[in-house]
C-alpha cells in the first residue's frame, strides 16, 4: 500500500508534515551534502533579524538528561545578508523554505518582513519566533501576552499574503488563549512549542554551564510538555497546529499529530543526525502502513480519547 505524504497547511501544499526547526538546521544550505534536504516537508532558517547579531557569549550550549540547553541569543547573518547570500541558494531547492522572523518590538518584526517581500525570494511562508523581549512593551516576551500577540499577528498579517505561522512558547499560564489571538490576528497556523526555560550548574567549579544562566531547554526532556501543548492548542482553535520539542523517531511523530498537529519539526535530534527528520518521515509512513493510514494527514487529530 502507497502511503500519500503530502499535507495542507493554509495555502500551501508540502509533500510532507516533517521539518526540520528553527536553529537546528542554519540557514539550510550548510548541510547540503550529508543529507538530501529536497526529502524533507519544508526548512525553518534560524531566526532572522533587522541587524546581523553575534548572540550571547559562550559557551552556549550543555547537554542535560535527555536534551539540551542552550543560549544562541539569535544569532544571525541579518536580513540584509540573507537576501543577498542566502536566497539565491534557495533557487535551486525542491524543498519548500519558511523564514524565521524575530525582533525586540514590532517594527522590528514588520521590517525584516518588508524587505523580504520586496525582495520576493522563493520562500513559501513566515514562521514568527514571538518567544523575544518587547523593549516597547516592558520587555515582557510578546509570547506571554495574548494582546501583544494579536498586534503583532495583526501588522505582520498586513505586510503579507504568504503563509502566516506565529511560534509559540510552552512558557505561559494558557497557550489556548495566546494561539486564538494568533488566529484573530489572522495567522494561517501556529506552531508550538519553542524551549521550555532550564539552568544547569556544574558543582564541581560552581558554575553556570551556559554563560547567561538560564537558557532554553529542548530535546526529549520536553517531548510531553509539547504534545500537551499541541493538544490545547487544538482545542483553543481551528487552524492548524505545526508540533514540536523533543521528535527524534517516527513514533514521537505520530504522537504529535495524533495530539491534533498537522505537521511536525524535528530540532535537537538534527545535532546527533542532520537526517534525523528524514528518519522520521519514514518511520511514519512505516507507521501508517502497518496501522492502516492511507496517508499521513490521518493521523491529524486520530486520537482515541474516551475520557
Ligand atoms: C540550538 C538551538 C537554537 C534554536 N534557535 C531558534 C531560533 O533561532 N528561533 C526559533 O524560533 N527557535 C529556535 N530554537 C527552538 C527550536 O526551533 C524548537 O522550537 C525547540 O528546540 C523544540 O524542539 P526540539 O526539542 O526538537 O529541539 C532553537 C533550538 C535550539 C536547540
Amino acid at each position: 500500500m502507497s502511503v500519500d505524504t503530502s499535507v495542507t497547511i493554509g495555502n500551501v501544499e508540502f509533500s510532507n508534515p516533517v521539518f526540520v526547526a528553527s536553529g537546528t538546521f542554519g540557514y539550510g544550505v550548510e548541510t547540503d551534502e550529508l543529507v538530501d534536504v529536497n526529502r524533507l516537508g519544508a526548512i525553518v532558517t534560524k531566526s532572522i533579524t533587522p541587524q546581523p547579531r553575534e548572540g550571547n557569549p559562550p559557551p552556549r550550549m550543555v547537554e542535560t538528561p535527555s536534551g539540551m540547553i542552550n543560549s544562541i541569543g539569535l544569532a544571525n547573518i541579518g536580513v540584509e545578508r540573507y537576501i543577498g547570500e542566502m536566497l539565491p541558494l534557495y533557487e535551486s531547492f525542491k524543498t519548500k523554505i519558511i523564514t524565521n522572523i524575530a525582533g525586540f518590538s514590532v517594527s522590528d518584526y514588520a521590517e525584516v518582513m518588508e524587505k523580504l517581500e520586496q525582495a520576493d525570494g522563493s520562500i513559501c511562508a513566515y514562521e514568527i519566533n514571538i518567544s523575544c523581549p518587547n523593549v516597547e512593551g516592558g520587555k515582557m516576551e510578546f509570547a506571554v501576552d495574548a494582546g501583544m500577540t494579536l498586534t503583532l499577528t495583526k501588522e505582520l498579517r498586513q505586510r503579507t499574503e504568504k503563509l502566516l505561522i506565529i511560534k509559540l512558547s510552552p512558557s505561559v499560564t494558557d497557550i489556548g488563549e495566546i494561539a486564538k489571538a494568533a488566529e484573530d490576528g489572522g495567522a494561517d497556523a501556529v506552531s508550538a512549542i519553542n524551549t521550555v526555560f532550564g539552568m544547569s550548574i556544574d558543582t564541581s567549579s560552581q558554575r553556570f554551564n551556559i554563560a547567561t544562566g538560564i537558557g532554553g531547554l529542548s530535546g526529549p526532556a520536553i517531548r510531553p510538555i509539547g504534545v500537551a501543548c499541541v493538544h490545547m492548542i487544538t482545542s483553543a482553535v481551528s487552524i492548524p497546529v505545526i508540533g514540536m520539542g523533543g521528535i527524534t523517531s517516527g513514533s514521537d511523530a505520530v504522537e504529535y499529530m495524533l495530539a491534533g498537529a498537522s505537521a511536525v519539526q524535528v530540532g535537537t535530534a538534527n545535532y546527533r543526525d542532520p537526517a534525523a527528520g528524514l528518519t522520521v518521515l519514514d518511520e511514519m509512513i512505516t507507521f501508517c502502513d502497518e496501522h492502516g493510514f492511507t496517508s499521513l494527514s490521518q493521523l491529524a487529530g486520530a486520537l482515541k480519547d474516551e475520557s
